[in-house]
């Protein structure tokens, strides 16, 4: 379960570091995604929410041009300085290059940010669990500059600059789902987003008697981002390919009989696995949200296995400890659905799971699991949560 950090926590850990008080405390979610898995740079649909479990963080503005990071996960790197005028990627400054990103971006679009500032950050999202850990600090530096600096931020601005800054700060070629889902994220409610119009409803996440159990294979993925890129390219090789007759920009904009009748155009068979994969989740996607909508559970968690299915053997960007997870919990009793959540490789799967049965539940995959695998799995419950805000 989430330990609750307060504002307070955040204020005496600053002035721990800084020997001051902080102008303001803040907060930004994680994510976990419910189903729509590798479309949202397809120009699909995905169904994600913001979650409980995020990063904090606390900042005062300073006098200078100097910008100076902690982060309480990281303590034995210390304070790292950074100039605010030279703002650019830099291995040695390690975490700290998403702010800078972030705030560079935001100057970039023309927003003041003229002095510097200290900033603290601490994040309960277990490392490389493929929950957003870095989509989450780029909200949480991007809205602690909008509260610093009083800037006239539209939120999906402040999105777009968090995609921006992992697309062209960081390097990796993700789509908008993460930080879409932690910057509009709100209580109870999961995003049904189009990625194409970035048209969006926020949906009741009425689960009635079950919870959703997030399981952590407790292994990083490293390999995620050369895969994740490799996975990109090979949907917009079969893209261009369908073009041959159709006229379409994403493989968001197909539905199944289309793809069936024209796939033949696509000329490798890797590739025509990982185009219905997209095809498909997108599909399913729309009639995951439909049956939560009619509150039919059942029909949500059976969307959620074909989705893993489909993610293990057209998408292949599984492996074995999301593999046992997933495979684990549907023998369960009390669950309706599993699947893996986010890039894959790694990270963290999630199940639709009975509340009286999440002991035995997580008992059981967790022996299992190690059985397999040689090391325990972590659990969470997942509670939803609203967007990144300002605490104090
Ligand atoms: C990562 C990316 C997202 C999305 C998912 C897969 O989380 O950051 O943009 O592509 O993988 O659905």
């Amino acid at each position: 379960m989430t330990t609750t950090i307060t504002s307070q926590d955040l204020q005496a850990k600053f002035q721990t570091v800084f020997g001051e008080k902080a102008d303001h405390t803040f907060f930004s979610p994680g994510r976990i995604n419910l189903i729509g898995e590798h479309t949202d740079y397809n120009g699909g649909h995905v169904f994600p929410a913001a979650i409980t479990l995020g990063t904090y963080g606390a900042a005062r503005k300073r006098e200078d041009k100097v910008l100076r990071f902690f982060s309480g996960n990281f303590e034995d790197k210390g304070i790292i300085e950074v100039p605010l005028e030279n703002l650019h990627f830099e291995k040695e400054h390690n975490w700290t290059n998403y702010p800078k990103g972030v705030l560079h971006f935001l100057q970039e679009a023309g927003h003041v940010i003229d002095s510097g500032m200290d900033v603290y950050v601490y994040g309960n999202i277990p490392n490389g669990s493929g929950l957003s850990s870095s989509a989450s600090l780029e909200l949480l530096i991007g809205v602690i500059a909008e509260k610093l600096y009083d800037l006239h931020l539209d939120r999906l601005d402040l999105v777009k600059i968090g995609k921006q800054t992992e697309n062209h700060f960081i390097g990796v070629n993700s789509g908008i789902m993460d930080q879409f889902a932690i910057g509009m994220g709100a209580d109870q409610r999961a995003i049904y987003l189009d990625t194409n119009t970035l048209e969006y409803d926020l949906v009741p996440l009425d689960l009635k008697d079950n919870v959703v159990v997030i399981m952590n294979t407790n292994k990083r993925r490293e390999l995620a981002d050369s895969k994740y890129n490799e996975r990109r390219a090979e949907c917009e090789t079969a893209v261009s390919e369908l073009q041959e007759k159709l006229d379409i920009q994403t493989l968001g904009e197909l539905d199944l009989w289309a793809f069936d009748a024209y796939s033949y155009l696509i000329k490798d068979e890797n590739r025509i696995k990982r185009a219905r994969h997209a095809v498909l989740e997108n599909q399913r996607t729309f009639q995951a949200r439909k049956a939560l909508e009619a509150g039919d559970l059942e029909g949500f968690g059976r969307l959620m296995n074909a989705s893993h299915v489909s993610l293990e053997h057209d998408y292949e960007v599984t492996g074995l400890e999301l593999d046992t997870l997933v495979h684990t919990a549907w023998e369960q009793e009390g669950v309706l659905g599993a699947r893996m959540t986010g890039a894959g490789f790694g990270g963290c799967a999630i199940a639709l799971v009975n509340k009286d049965k999440v002991e035995a539940f997580k008992e059981a995959v967790g022996k299992r699991y190690e059985e397999v695998v040689g090391y325990a799995p972590s659990f969470y419950i997942a509670e939803v949560a609203a967007g990144t805000r300002v605490l104090d």
